[in-house]
């Protein structure tokens, strides 16, 4: 595999186009309950492995570091005992395809990377996960993690924006390589941050009905390997036809 194939359903193994074609019933969020979930063993091995060096080669000197540090004022600037607060921190490699003329935008579209995500199997897939109706019209981010990048404690919560003010569902495809030790993510439940959950899977995918609690760990490259650590995610993001609201 040299480009990412027009429809997504051609990343899938068995088990995930017997999902796709509503075979095995999943719809995880009907019941208003669940808010995230991850799978293994839904993309192909080798073309997994195949999107990560279409990825390495052709995207990542397109992509732009997305940073924002802890402010030396929310310690500086504290009067009170235990009234501490932290915006959204993180440092990841990012690119939001939002102008056509952008570099990672073309690069994106030549591997046919925006066509796979925008293809009608994709949004299938994750209706057929969920259980939940969603907008065709979705918004597509790719991010890099490389050693050391985490994203802090956030909720993903956007209460001015009309669209998903009630509720949106993230759709994450997950490509890494043999040299990352290890990243988690780590979500709230019943008011703690009491989930912690593997998200170095090759060929992985998970869903989130947001807005909840959640962060990502920092990715930690093997020994003497830090420096080619690299996870690869690839982010739909979908309004939720109908609206949704968590009620949590
Ligand atoms: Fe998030």
């Amino acid at each position: 595999m040299r480009t990412f194939p027009h429809e997504f359903s051609d990343m899938l193994t068995p088990r995930g186009l017997r999902i796709l074609e509503g075979k095995d019933k999943n719809s995880l969020f009907l019941n208003g309950k669940n808010y995230f979930a991850t799978f293994d063993g839904m993309l192909d091995r080798r073309k997994a492995e195949d999107s990560v060096r279409i990825l390495d080669t052709n995207l990542y000197e397109h992509l732009a570091v997305e940073q924002r540090k802890i402010p030396p004022e929310s310690i500086t600037g504290m009067k009170v005992n235990y009234e501490e607060r932290l915006n959204k921190t993180m440092h990841i490699k990012t690119a939001f395809f939002r102008r056509r003329s952008a570099r990672s935008y073309r690069a994106a579209e030549k591997i046919g990377l925006l066509q796979m995500m925008r293809s009608s199997s994709f949004t299938n897939f994750a209706e057929a996960v969920t259980g939940l109706k969603l907008d065709r019209d979705l918004n597509i981010q790719v991010s890099c993690y490389e050693h050391g990048d985490y994203v802090g404690p956030h909720n993903d919560h956007h209460p001015e924006n009309e669209d998903v003010k009630d509720g949106f569902v993230d759709f994450h495809l997950m490509f890494t390589n043999s040299a990352v030790a290890h990243q988690y993510l780590v979500y709230e439940e019943k008011g703690h941050f009491s989930k912690i959950v593997d998200i170095n899977i090759q060929g992985g995918v998970s869903v989130y009905k947001l807005p909840f609690w959640h962060y990502t760990t920092p990715l930690a490259g093997k020994s003497a390997q830090e420096s080619a650590a690299r996870r690869w995610l690839l982010l739909g993001s979908f309004s939720i036809i109908g609206g949704s609201r968590n009620g949590r």
